[in-house]
């Protein structure tokens, strides 16, 4: 799947750092015909988060070294700066690691990294950089009270690696090891791939261990430094549906403590979802149960009320999101009220101040600042002026089965409770509808249209039928 480009590592004077990301597990205890590294955590697929810290780490180049759902992770993350090598048969993480060979030419320092490991944070990648200076090697290291079935690492007395020995091939002494060996590694090429290439599968898992090519070059001149990981959480990796969780989890508090610490009010954290990368600013609240999501942005001084659902979704300053609404590719501007129960459709855009309520649903329409749709309307491939009135059950009937029309209300119009105005169609600036009509012609600037039958009153028509059934019975 891929042909390794001539020009791929040209960058000459200093050693480049290249990331390779490995992604090629099967996942198999995730029991899902998606590939793990495209399962989302915090509001993505999991391999995007090692991606993205490779990136901000100042990684130029990266490959992610795929196998399980090759095709699909490659369509996925396609990018400038990545490039996909395809493991097909998963031998082990030497193996994997073998995969980006070709990708990395001459002196270089290789960032290693999993794509089932999201937390972890750039600062640490930098750490790692800087530990294995020039021409060294590093690697992140924790402790952990449960270490699990995770690789122990062995320290030399001053503290740098002696070997990293799998739980599977440890002994009791071993095993009772707490530091244990996160799976980042900063690693000197050519050395490392020399050292692949000499691995055998001599261990109880019969597959080609990373951790003995590094464990090799722990016996050389430079040896490898420990990094000990501050927080171990960064460590955590996913291999079931209970641990993405998790994760995920992990992710959001990350989120929300940072907005939290730059000033936004969040009531229940562990009730909130707020994506990576939803910008919110200073003084807004966010009450329990609020999800936003994808590229949100939130002004000053909002308040989001609960069960408020926001996707890709921009808000100004000082708007209010009443109870349960939802808001999916709007832009909301400044000082707007919207809901409770309101529905905002993509294509959405509210001018400063205006109002949406209860059972209102709009799509595609702009709606003029101070315009209100108050109850129970749907308001369509519309335009509405400043300050317009949609009364009660005001429909835009924009679809006739087979195209989509639009309608134009000027600002200052209002149009009366129950109006059906079939698109296309204009009411005038400052006209009015009569309330339950069905507006089928353009109403000029200033005019009042009335479009239904007249009403008769029928005088003493209860009586007369009271009369006729008393004489029939
Ligand atoms: C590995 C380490 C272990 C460490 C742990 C940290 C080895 C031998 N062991 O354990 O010391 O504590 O990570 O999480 O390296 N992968 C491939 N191709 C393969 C095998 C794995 O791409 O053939 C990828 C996986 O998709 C995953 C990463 O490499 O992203 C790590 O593999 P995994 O099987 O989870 O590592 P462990 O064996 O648990
Ligand atoms: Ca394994």
């Amino acid at each position: 799947m891929v042909v390794p480009r001539e020009d791929a590592l040209s960058t000459g004077g200093a050693r480049p750092v290249v990331a390779v990301v490995l992604a090629a597990g099967l996942g198999t205890r995730m029991k899902s015909r998606l590939p793990k590294v495209l399962h989302e955590a915090g509001g993505r697929p999991l391999l995007a988060w090692p991606l993205d810290a490779a990136r901000a780490a100042g990684c130029a180049r990266i490959v992610v070294v795929a196998g399980h759902g090759a095709e699909e992770v490659q369509r996925r993350f396609a990018a400038d700066d990545v490039r996909f090598m395809l493991q097909e048969r998963q031998l082990g993480t030497g193996h994997a690691l073998a995969q980006a060979a070709p990708e990395v030419e001459g002196e270089a320092t290789v960032l290693v990294l999993s794509g089932d490991v999201p937390l972890v944070r750039v600062e640490t990648l930098r750490a790692l950089l800087a530990a294995a200076g020039d021409c060294g090697a590093a690697m992140a290291v924790a402790d952990l009270d449960a270490p699990a079935s995770l690789g122990r690492v062995l320290a030399t007395n001053d503290g740098r690696l002696a070997a990293i020995v799998e739980f599977k091939d440890a002994t009791p002494d071993q095993r009772a090891v707490r530091t244990i060996n996160a799976g980042l590694y900063a690693l000197p090429a050519p050395a490392i791939f020399d050292e692949l290439a000499r691995l055998r599968p001599n261990n109880a898992q019969a597959e080609l261990y990373l951790t003995d090519a590094v464990t090799a070059l722990a016996q050389q001149s430079g040896g490898v430094a420990l990094h000990r990981l501050a927080d171990p959480d960064e460590a955590l990796g996913v291999n079931t549906r209970v641990e993405l969780a998790q994760v995920h989890r992990l992710l959001v508090e990350r989120k929300l403590q940072e907005l939290m610490l730059a000033g936004v009010t969040v009531l229940e954290p562990q009730r909130t979802r707020i994506d990576a990368e939803v910008t919110v600013s200073q003084d807004t609240v966010i009450h329990p149960d609020v999800s936003i999501l994808g590229k949100s942005a939130v002004g000053a001084g909002c308040t989001l009320h609960q069960g408020a659902w926001l996707r890709d979704t921009t808000l100004g300053d000082d708007v209010t999101i009443e109870p349960h609404s939802v808001l999916d590719g709007a832009i909301v501007e400044s000082g707007c009220r919207v809901g409770p129960f309101a529905r905002l459709r993509p294509g959405t855009r509210l001018g400063a101040g205006a109002r949406v309520g209860n059972f209102v649903e709009v799509k595609a329409s702009r709606l003029g600042a101070g315009a209100k749709a108050n109850h129970l309307a749907y308001v369509g491939d519309a335009t509405v002026g400043e300050k317009a009135n949609i009364g009660a059950g005001v429909v835009t009937c924009n679809y006739d089965g087979e195209k989509k029309h639009p309608t134009d209300i000027g600002a200052g119009a209002f149009v009366g409770s129950d109006t059906m105005l079939v698109a296309p169609v204009r009411v005038g600036s400052g006209a009015t509808t009569a309330a339950g009509s069905v507006i089928t012609k353009d109403v000029p600037d200033g005019a009042l249209a009335i479009g239904r039958s007249r009403q008769r009153n029928l005088e003493g028509w209860q009586q007369r039928r009271k009369k006729k059934r008393d004489e029939k019975g």
